[in-house]
């Protein structure tokens, strides 16, 4: 149902650059010519009363409430679909028209009797608005006119609900699952007045293809489709503008809360990385904020065996800070570290790495990026200068080709998933490249030109093979690469590529893409007038992650696809804050702003700001924290809204080195898999309940901005506020918008960012300072960050991950729509009635070999562990190739995950593990042992419980 306080105008905007002069009620108005005639005179104030109209969708034209009269024409037709034109003198409030526009809501209130009291919709209903403005209480048709009455609720979905008998067949909802979802999940059937909404084939919301993005219950004029909240919670009194805490979009969301509770999320219209857009997690997945799983008491023991004992913030930050410092004095300066959040905003975790540089006096700070997106920093820096994509993700409208590289993006990234297809379905051509095939290869009215479905592991290959082509055939853009990278690598990559073991057809038999199709893919690319390639952790999760980052950006410098719209690399950040997280120096061997520690003017910054003198030397990265801690000299660990032990790989190895800690500091809103290894918790404080600001994966600062407070008390920053003040290293802010001042003032790519700004345009793209004090859209204009683009060679090095006889298949992993990451959040959401556990798919071939049905339990072994699934058997998946996902922590895909890593920044190989699928009737051994110690640490734990949602 519609948002409260939106202008709508109507119609959408037109681009055009030409200008059209008219009268509208005898005044005279200029506007872009293609405006429609309703939306002109919205512009100059005028209301016209409308129904079906409104300024997200494409006019349809079927209500018939917004006619008007053109002089010089015949009729009344509708201002909607009518564009303006030079001279037009149009009148929109004579008689003839009122009593039109009577007739028609009186028809519109026999089926829909406005009969408010108690609705959701009430006071917000653009029926109710419209009959008021046209002077309609009542109708003089007979009840027997309600066509819709009596027809049955469907309130299958669990957010929202579908009452036929408050629809007037307005097709709002089908346009908006058309054209702003790109799902096409709803179809009008039948004619006229008796038409009725469709979902898929006649079945429930459930039961059909719609993904619950609710794009359609927030174009619906009526409470036909209306949010389950609003009738349970009632109306909100309070709108906060923030931003989404899921995925890397960054969808910029209007809270709507009353009291202590949010009633409802809807996307804002102005919201620069979603225009009004959401999906399933971030507009209705807020709920986990609310969970009585939450903790609210911080809690401390001694031991990980001991139960843990409730206790007040200042003796819980006394005893950390306390055990901090033994163990600095007993093991050394470098015995402890910090762990910063891509989870939590920006401000937090430069509030983090301060803490450890400054407070803990060494560098010993690394992030959850490092097992994601750490090579896309590393080779983005290297080729072009600055760790972080190219565009804005409304430049996706103007690329004619577009490369999708282990990114499923429907799935993970819904919202420019969505405008994706909306680019695809304008014309725009698909190559996608990944072990399966995602929702895109082949969906309603999108289909991929090419998907190269490459074996797991072999994308440097087929990176180089596409090159081969493009510069083999001539394709390459030789002025640009020439004229703006540096010639003497680009001559030497030219070579390299050129050779002809790098060819299709050498490369054949190790990607096993046929060449052929390679070929074409890479001709389609490579002649495009706009390329654009966007990639996700298929990319990065390897043990060539880097090369493969270096390889894409290599390929985009030949053919010249920079420095403008439509072109680009674009990486997808998995969490809503991984590009902020790394731009706040969360690496151990770099400051904000990517500037390395061994930099001693850098560092002078930043001792002279901290009042401290800093480490040189890079500290440790989580795998060597790990091993440091199971040799004995690394002891304690301040883990800030991170789940190590279930998001990184190799469990049962992360586990024994937590186990190994003297003192592990967990901070975050649940028992996770983390804290039951801890000896300190601290209660964080969600998304909902902060100021601060993420950065999506387009380099965009957005606000989120408090809607209600703590549970525990304290937002996040607080917390490691009063740590380090404990510890002895003096902290003082009384705002967020203080640590972002502070960034500025040392952080040369953010120089021009403050919360003035932010409040006024609503988001920025950094570099934000002098140069472009209103931040960067595209980047890489004219020159590249490091000046010349540098190509670097790639050659293709197998991973050590190799099938054997005894593991003969291939492993890898990735994500769903309505979970999140390790689904702390998500799970403990109604998300769950679409997935509730995570399932191994299979090829059939692959099963019946192995005796193995659909919804077989089957036991999956790697070299590092073993863990027993659900099959589910489908063609999705190559032969030789199986896949899970990773949201539910007695799965234990990171139990078979190995401890390969990326050669530059030990980004782990995910996406590759060699398995054998066996089908069993029991849990493997580690599950067993995972319940026994899951039982045993709740009944350590008072009053929260811990995580088994
Ligand atoms: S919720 Fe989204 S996907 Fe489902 S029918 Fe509505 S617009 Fe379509
Ligand atoms: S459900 Fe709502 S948006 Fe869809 S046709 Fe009915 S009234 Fe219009
Ligand atoms: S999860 Fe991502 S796409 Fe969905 S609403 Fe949040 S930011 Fe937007
Ligand atoms: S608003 Fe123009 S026809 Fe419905």
């Amino acid at each position: 149902m519609y948002a409260i306080d939106h202008e709508d105008l109507g119609t959408p905007a037109s681009l055009s650059s030409e200008s059209v002069t008219l009268s509208i009620d005898g005044m005279p108005i200029t506007v872009p010519a293609g405006t429609s005639i309703l939306r002109a005179a919205a512009l100059a104030g005028n209301r016209i009363p409308k129904l079906c109209a409104t300024d997200s969708l494409k006019a349809f034209g079927s209500c018939r409430l917004c006619l008007v009269e053109i002089e010089g024409r015949k009729g009344y037709p509708a201002s909607c679909t009518t564009q303006v034109a030079d001279g037009m003198n149009v009148h929109t409030r004579t008689e003839k028209l009122a009593a039109l526009r009577r007739g028609v809501m009186e028809l519109y209130v026999s089926d829909h009797p406005l009969d408010c009291e108690g609705c959701p919709a009430d006071t917000h209903c653009e029926l109710q608005d419209m009959a008021a403005v046209v002077g309609v209480r009542d109708t003089p048709y007979a009840s027997g006119g309600a066509v819709h009455a009596g027809a049955v609720r469907d309130a299958s979905n669990p957010y929202f609900t579908f009452d036929p008998s408050l629809c007037i067949a307005c097709s709002r909802c089908v346009r908006a699952c058309d054209e702003t979802q790109s799902t096409l999940a709803l179809t009008i059937d039948g004619r006229g007045f008796a038409s009725r909404i469709v979902a898929s084939q006649d079945e429930s919301f459930l039961a059909s293809e719609c993904v619950s993005c609710g794009a359609c219950v927030e174009a619906c004029p009526t409470a036909a489709l209306s949010e389950k909240s609003l009738a349970t919670l009632g109306q909100p009194d309070r709108t906060v503008t923030t931003t989404c805490g899921y995925c890397g979009v960054g969808c910029s969301l209007n809270a709507e809360a009353r009291d202590e509770t949010v009633v409802r999320m809807v996307p804002n219209r102005k919201g620069g990385a979603n225009g009004g857009h959401a999906c399933v997690k971030g507009r209705f997945a807020y709920g986990y904020a609310s969970h009585p799983d939450r903790v609210t008491t911080p809690m401390i023991r001694r031991r990980i065996t001991d139960p843990w004992l409730p206790v007040t913030w200042e003796v819980a930050i006394a005893h950390a800070a306390r055990e901090f410092k033994r163990l600095q004095a007993k093991y050394g300066r470098d015995s402890i570290g910090g762990i910063t959040s891509s989870r939590c905003s920006n401000e937090e975790t430069f509030l983090v790495q301060k803490l450890v540089r400054a407070g803990f006096g060494n560098n010993n700070v690394d992030t959850c990026a490092r097992v994601c997106h750490s090579p896309t920093g590393y080779g983005l820096k290297h080729t072009l200068g600055e760790s972080a994509g190219t565009q804005a993700f409304t430049s996706v409208m103007k690329c004619d080709v577009i490369m999708l590289i282990g990114a499923n993006v429907t799935e993970g990234h819904p919202v420019f998933g969505s405008q994706m297809k909306r680019r695809l379905r304008e014309g725009a051509r698909l190559i996608v490249v990944d072990p399966r095939a995602i929702d895109v290869v082949r969906t309603p009215h999108v289909e991929a030109s090419h998907h190269l479905q490459l074996k797991p592991g072999t994308n440097v290959a087929v990176m180089n093979a596409i090159a081969h082509v493009i510069v083999t055939e001539g394709l390459v853009k030789e002025e640009f690469a020439l004229g703006r990278c540096e010639p003497e690598s680009w001559h030497r990559w030219k070579a390299f590529v050129s050779r002809p073991d790098n060819s299709p057809e050498a490369l054949e038999a190790v990607t096993g893409v046929p060449a052929a199709e390679l070929r074409a893919a890479a001709r389609l690319y490579g002649r495009a007038a706009n390329a654009a390639i966007y990639y996700g952790l298929g990319v990065t999760e390897h043990s060539q992650g880097t090369s493969m980052v270096m390889a894409i950006a290599n390929l985009a410098m030949a053919t010249g696809n920079f420095g403008r719209e439509g072109v680009g690399v674009n990486p997808l950040r998995g969490q809503n804050n991984v590009q902020g997280s790394c731009d706040m120096g969360s690496f151990p061997h770099e400051f904000s702003g990517y500037r390395h520690c061994s930099d001693a003017a850098v560092r002078g910054l930043f001792e002279r700001h901290w009042g401290v003198s800093l480490a040189t030397e890079p500290g440790l990265r989580i795998p060597n924290m790990f091993e440091a801690a199971l040799d004995g000299s690394f002891k304690g660990l301040y883990v800030q809204g991170e789940d190590l032990a279930q998001s990184d790989p190799n469990t049962q190895h992360v586990t024994a080195a937590l186990s190994a800690l003297e003192c592990l500091v967990v901070q975050d809103l649940f028992i996770n898999e983390t804290a039951k290894y801890a000896h300190v918790f601290l209660p964080g404080s969600s998304f909902l309940e902060k100021d601060g600001t993420f950065t999506n994966a387009e380099r965009r600062i957005s606000p989120v901005r408090k809607v209600l407070n703590p549970p525990a008390g304290l937002q996040d920053w607080e917390i490691t506020q009063l740590l380090a003040n404990a510890l002895g290293y003096p902290m003082n802010y009384s705002h967020p918008r203080e640590i972002m001042a502070e960034v500025a003032a040392l952080t040369p790519t953010f120089a021009g960012v403050s919360y003035d700004k932010l409040d006024r345009l609503g988001s920025l793209q950094w570099p934000c300072n002098d140069r472009a004090p209103e931040g960067t859209p595209t980047m890489h204009v004219g020159e590249f960050v490091r000046g010349k683009g540098r190509f670097y060679v790639t050659e293709y090095v197998p991973t050590d991950e190799r099938t054997t006889a005894r593991y003969p298949l291939i492993l890898t992993t990735g994500r769903v729509l309505t979970q999140y990451n390790v689904g702390a959040q998500t799970r403990r959401t109604a998300n769950v009635v679409w997935h509730d556990e995570d399932r191994l798919e299979i090829h059939p071939g692959d099963a019946e070999a192995r005796g193995i049905a659909d919804g077989d339990w089957v036991g999956v072994a790697s070299r590092a562990g073993e863990t027993v699934l659900r099959a589910t058997v489908t063609t999705r998946v190559h032969p030789g190739v199986v896949y899970t996902t990773f949201h539910f922590p007695e799965s234990g895909a990171n139990v078979i995950t190995t401890d390969n890593s990326d050669w530059a920044t030990n980004c782990p190989e995910y996406k590759v593990t060699a398995v054998e699928v066996v089908k069993v009737d029991q849990p493997s051994e580690w599950q067993r042992r995972f319940r026994e110690y899951d039982r045993h640490q709740r009944r350590l734990t008072p009053s929260a419980d811990v995580d088994h949602a």
